[in-house]
This record gives C-alpha cells, sequence and structure tokens, in this order.
C-alpha cells in the first residue's frame, strides 16, 4: 500500500512514520509512506498556501489552486483509491472504515489547516472526509498519523500472530477483555483465579463476559444497534 499525505506542516508527521509498527511495515516494504509539503505547489514568491475568507471574521483559509496542482501532480503519477480530507466536520473515522481502507492500493490523505478549506477542494477533489473525534485539532497531521497507524497495521503481515488484529476491540463490536501478565500476585493484587485454571473453555467463556460487561458499562452505545 502507498499513503501519500498532503500537509503544511511536514515536520509534525516525521515522527509517527519512523517509529514502531509504521516504521517495521515501511522498512518491510509492506507500506510505503510519502509526506509532501503543499508549500512546494504554491504559486505566489512568499509561497502562501491561504488567505483571506470572503466571509467576514472566518479567518484564514487554504487556498483552493496550491492543493489542486498538488492532488493533480501526483494523480498524473498513479491512480488513487481514495483522496481523504480530514477535518473536525466530518463522519467519525470507525474501524470498519480503516478495515475497508486496508484492501485499498494508494492512498492520499489531506490535511486542512487554519480555519478551514477552500470548499471547492472538498467539492471537487476530495473522495472521502473523515473525523477522529467531537474535538478541534490545530490540523489534520495527528489525525493523518492516527488513521494511517489504523489502516497500515491491519495490512498482512505488519503485526505478529501474537498481536494479530482480529482480536483487536471493535473487531466484533465490542471491547477487548482485560489482560494480566506476571506475577500472579502483585502487592496482594491478584490475577483473576481463572486466568491460572489453564482451562482453555472457561478462560475463553470468561473473557468473552468480560468484553460485553465492560462494553456495556463503558461503551454501550457499541451494543445498542443490535
Ligand atoms: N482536524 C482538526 N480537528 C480534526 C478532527 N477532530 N479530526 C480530523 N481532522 C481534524
Amino acid at each position: 500500500m502507498r499513503i501519500d499525505i498532503l500537509t503544511v506542516v511536514p515536520e509534525l508527521l516525521e515522527s509517527p512514520f519512523n517509529h514502531s509498527i509504521l516504521k517495521r511495515a515501511k522498512d518491510k516494504g509492506l507500506a510505503e509512506i510519502y509526506i509532501h509539503n503543499i508549500r512546494d505547489w504554491a504559486t505566489d514568491k512568499h509561497k502562501r498556501v491561504d488567505d483571506y475568507a470572503f466571509s467576514k471574521g472566518a479567518g484564514m483559509v487554504m487556498m483552493v489552486e496550491p492543493i489542486d496542482k498538488a492532488i493533480s501532480e501526483l494523480k498524473a503519477q498513479r491512480s488513487y483509491d481514495e483522496i481523504i480530507f480530514l477535518t473536525p466536520d466530518a463522519a467519525k473515522f470507525t474501524q470498519q472504515d480503516a478495515n475497508q481502507l486496508s484492501m485499498k492500493g494508494n492512498l492520499m490523505i489531506l490535511c486542512g489547516h487554519y480555519k478551514g478549506i477552500d470548499q471547492r477542494v472538498r467539492d471537487f477533489l476530495v473522495t472521502r472526509e473523515f473525523s477522529i473525534g467531537d474535538y478541534v485539532l490545530t490540523g489534520g497531521e495527528l489525525a493523518a498519523a492516527i488513521i494511517s497507524d489504523a489502516i497500515v497495521r491491519l495490512l498482512p503481515g505488519v503485526l505478529s500472530d501474537e498481536t494479530s488484529a482480529l482480536t483487536d476491540s471493535f473487531q466484533d463490536g465490542l471491547l477487548t477483555p482485560p489482560v494480566y501478565t506476571r506475577p500472579a500476585e502483585y502487592k496482594g493484587w491478584k490475577v483473576p483465579e481463572i486466568l491460572l485454571s489453564g482451562n482453555d473453555q472457561l478462560i475463553d467463556d470468561w473473557k468473552m463476559e468480560q468484553a460485553i460487561e465492560r462494553t456495556r458499562r463503558i461503551r454501550p452505545d457499541l451494543l445498542a444497534h443490535d
């Protein structure tokens, strides 16, 4: 899979892609991630990528032209399955979206900044829009790192068997059950007896009960629609 990310602050994305699982995916050749600075497509001598909004009080807005030029240049080199724009005023990104996007070949992610982006970018260039949650970040860069992580870790070969994505929270519509490791007792804090029983069937039943109980308590909305 190839992911191209368009941003005005490429520095913000250096670290997330050079560590841990995302780095491993890149080193193994399973994911190629390219960060592009939208300013490289700015047309005036000050390299401006934003301008005043036509409506008063709306602050600075990202201009259509540099973004159109950046997207056109990339699209001339390969075809993209989706051109994703990250913004708080969009549908919330879910595990299901991550699953679907992990089956694609080429994704482009556009990070918003300033007060907003010229609506024509959204109307004519972007094919999908996501928010990562009901709060406002300074820009889409951290959101881009988050959705790229959620997608790339699902690519076959990125995770080892022990960390398989199939047992993640949300994959079966439930939160994961609690997990423990040695020692079985620490400062009098005990690991549930059943996990020490060696009975796989009982342990699986316990894990399912815990997953349901946790989901009901913390995220009842996940159970509501069934
Ligand atoms: N940009 C700013 N806030 C955001 C959010 N919540 N999700 C995605 N992109 C954003």
